[in-house]
């Protein structure tokens, strides 16, 4: 695929193993973001205006608002792309804005012919608005709220004929201040003032029970709230089969078929099983076999359990682990009544909690008061959830330090390296995952 460069070979894969990515060949949500693309174009009154997308881990909740948030800025909107995932949201919406202000006063030359990721590190999409966003005083004025700030910003898109569309990712990690204050400011602006500021949010499920419930935000509940559905079997074979048939590799019918029921619904195992494969394989030099598909699949289950099991697990309560490892320890099946007894709690609040689960993603309902666990956190993570990198002999012979290896780790779990802590306990200064 690319040519060698100072930096070394281009990895060449046609596939995107990492979180955030834009695949090859997105599948399986044309009828969403036609949807939503339609209910951003017709305006303030349309229901899709404001909308939640819901999903797991790696569901493609930040490719859907990519996606739409390029339709968006193609389209001409002044794109604000911010995440919840660090403090201060509040705060970055308003830089947002103020970048804008300023961006598209001294940057309306470029922004038709540097394409619209201009600005995008700043949470700012510039799109190929035609004329100028005036950037007023008042838009530097720390004193102004963000309600003031994003009906000045909608004032002056409607100038020129253009919305505005505010993405927030990671919702699920919102400070609760900063979401109330969110909440009324949108609700203000978008449904009272009928302005054009529109809303596009992405969460992890437990959203369900956070934000979706709190009194004080009935805005996200009036949202149109989406839940992304597992990829099926024909969008798992698509989207094996174009990346590798658009990179000139070829794949053999068993194969894909192999490769495609090994996805389990996920587009971030598909991309990892997809690139795990086409590596193994040596593609595009030679064609993808059931025999490297099978290493494949054995190699992205680590990645998977690293990645999206193990960040999962953590985000749960302690009983609820403790209902995760008592199904683990039935095979990941198992009923209520079980449970209740595994884990010395009533039925009640063990139907309560394995209910709870399921909204979240971690078990499927069987019926009759039965569950089975999910691909989400399979039963070997949840009943030995600890890395196994920690102490593994890759690292005692990496750090060659054999009397750091008898000293407790500290293990901290960082939420954003999805990864523990590898150094020593009362270690000095700022965790580190490698
Ligand atoms: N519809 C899709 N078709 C093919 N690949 C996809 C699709 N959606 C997402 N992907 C790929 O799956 C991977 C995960 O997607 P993404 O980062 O959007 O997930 P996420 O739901 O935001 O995950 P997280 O909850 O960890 O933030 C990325 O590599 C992305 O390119
Ligand atoms: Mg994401």
């Amino acid at each position: 695929m690319g040519e060698p460069s100072g930096l070394g070979t281009p990895a060449g894969t046609p596939f995107s193993p990492h979180f955030g990515g834009t695949p090859n060949t997105l599948v399986g949500r044309d009828d969403l973001l036609t949807t939503l693309g339609s209910g951003l174009a017709t305006g303030p009154n349309d229901k899709w205006y404001t909308t939640i997308v819901m999903g797991v881990r790696g569901s493609g909740k930040t490719t859907i608002l990519n996606e739409i948030e390029d339709r968006a800025a193609a389209d001409g909107w002044v794109v604000l792309s911010l995440d919840a995932g660090t403090p201060l949201l509040l705060d970055r919406i308003i830089q947002a804005i103020a970048q804008a202000g300023r961006s598209y006063e001294s940057l309306e030359a470029v922004a038709d012919t540097t394409g619209r990721s201009v600005g995008k590190s700043l949470g700012i999409r510039l799109g190929p608005l035609q004329g100028k966003l005036e950037a007023s005083d008042f838009f530097q004025s720390p004193q102004t709220g963000l309600r003031e700030h994003l009906v000045v910003l909608a004032h002056q898109a409607m100038k020129y004929g253009a919305s505005v569309l505010l993405t927030v990712d990671e919702m699920h990690a919102i400070d609760r201040g900063e979401g109330r204050r969110l909440a009324n400011d949108i609700q203000h602006v978008t449904r009272r003032a009928n302005l054009p500021v529109a809303f596009v949010g992405a969460g992890l499920l437990e959203l369900r029970h956070t934000l979706m419930r709190d009194r004080k935000m009935t805005f996200f509940h009036r949202c149109e709230d989406y839940e992304l559905p597992p990829l099926n079997e024909i969008d798992a074979i698509n989207g094996l089969a174009s990346p590798i048939e658009d990179a000139g590799g070829s794949i053999t019918a068993d194969a894909l078929r192999l490769a495609a029921s090994a996805v389990d619904g996920s587009p971030y195992r598909l991309q990892v099983i997809g690139d795990a494969a086409w590596r193994l394989s040596d593609a595009p030099a030679k064609p993808i076999t059931s025999h490297t598909v099978d290493l494949a699949v054995t190699a992205a289950q680590h990645t998977v359990e690293k990645n999206i099991s193990i960040p999962a697990w953590h985000d749960l309560t302690e009983r609820e682990k403790s209902v995760l490892k008592s199904l683990a320890g039935h095979n990941g099946m198992s009923n209520v009544a079980r449970v209740a007894q595994d884990t010395g709690i009533s039925n009640k609040r063990a139907s309560g909690l394995l209910a709870h689960l399921r909204d979240s993603g971690y078990v499927a309902s069987l019926g009759d008061a039965k569950y089975r666990m999910t691909g989400l956190v399979s039963p070997r993570v949840a009943l030995e959830p600890e890395p196994l990198e920690v102490d593994s002999a890759d690292t005692e012979h990496q750090t060659g330090d054999r009397l750091r290896r008898n000293r407790p780790r500290c293990r901290q779990w960082m939420p954003r390296a999805r990864a523990y802590c590898v150094l020593t306990e009362g270690h000095a200064g700022r965790c580190r995952s490698s």
